[in-house]
């Protein structure tokens, strides 16, 4: 049974899974290559906690305790605790492997090692490891606090029992978990991405303006936000990897990224998190 929760990325997903991990009542590790990247994390928690005391939907109380459920490390030995560890870094391949290859060695043997990837084979992550019937994928949303799905992916090699306390840990979270099988992007990113990357050829060959496209998918669909909005609060560059992903694996070329969405992101400009994507944010 899971008590301690690892998580690898004090990125946006990974203190939004540390959070939520810590609010159901369990210890969380949090590691990250960096001190800064630790902090970082911790002050977003903080921030999105503090969201709620503010609505007074948690009390002062329960939110230090739950920040204090949460330890940091850059160590990969303080993951050697954790019954259940999820990571979250970059949408990389060889960055993944790396993690999941340094999890194999350090973690418990019965430890269950979940990726959050939004696009990569988890029976390809699962091959880098001595314990492949022990990952899983298990793919949130963001923003982590607020979202309610998260994707369970099985691998081919994902045990039953991977897949039944996976599913728990989620429902513990508030969560509800949804079944996908492990083929490109599953069913999010399958269905999301190809939209996106469709309004950016939109605005790439002059249809409409940003303001336009966000405004007629926004309330011509009902949809939260725009389609241009989303993918700057996504991140282009993760946009881009993922139409990679089902552009490369899948081979059709209705997967292929705008050459506007390539461009963005050689220019660096991902997006929120660097002050300017589609958009321009004044608050980065
Ligand atoms: N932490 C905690 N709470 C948060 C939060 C955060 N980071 N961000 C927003 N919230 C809460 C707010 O407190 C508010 O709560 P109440 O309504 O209960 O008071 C609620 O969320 C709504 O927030 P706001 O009023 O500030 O703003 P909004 O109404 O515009 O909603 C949003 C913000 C929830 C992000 C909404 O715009 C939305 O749902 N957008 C679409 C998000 C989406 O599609 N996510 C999936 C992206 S794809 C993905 O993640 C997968 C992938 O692999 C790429």
């Amino acid at each position: 049974m899971t008590k301690t929760i690892g998580v690898v990325g004090a990125g946006t997903m990974g203190n939004g899974i540390a959070q939520v991990a810590a609010r159901a009542g369990y210890s969380v590790v949090l590691r990250d290559m960096k001190n800064e990247f630790l902090e970082r994390g911790m002050k977003a928690i903080d921030h999105s906690l503090q969201r709620d005391v503010d609505k007074e939907r948690l009390g002062a109380n329960e939110k230090s305790e739950i920040v204090s459920r949460i330890r940091t490390t850059t160590e990969w030995s303080d993951l050697a605790q954790a019954d259940f560890v999820i990571e979250a870094i970059t949408e990389s391949i060889e960055a993944k492997s790396e993690v999941f290859r340094a999890l194999d060695k350090t973690a418990k043997s019965g430890a269950i090692l979940a990726s959050n990837t939004s696009s990569i084979s988890i029976t390809k992550i699962a091959a880098t490891t001595g314990r492949p019937e022990k990952v899983i994928g298990m793919h949130f949303m963001n923003p982590v606090p607020v979202m309610k799905l998260v994707e369970i992916v099985r691998g081919i090699q994902t045990s039953d029992e991977t897949d039944k306390e996976t599913r728990r840990l989620v429902e513990e979270f508030g969560k509800t978990p949804l079944d996908c099988n492990d083929s490109p992007g599953f069913v999010s990113n399958r269905v999301l991405m190809p939209m996106i990357n469709e309004a950016i050829f939109a605005l790439y060959e002059n249809v409409a303006t940003r303001e336009s496209i966000d405004g007629i998918m926004k309330l011509g669909m009902n949809h939260p936000m725009g389609p241009l909005t989303l993918a700057d609060f996504i991140g282009l560059d993760v946009c881009l990897a993922i139409m990679n992903v089902l552009h490369e694996e899948l081979g059709d070329p209705k997967y292929r990224p705008c050459p506007l969405l390539r461009r963005y992101v050689d220019a660096g400009w991902l997006g929120r998190k660097t002050g300017r994507g589609f958009y321009e944010y004044n608050d980065k």
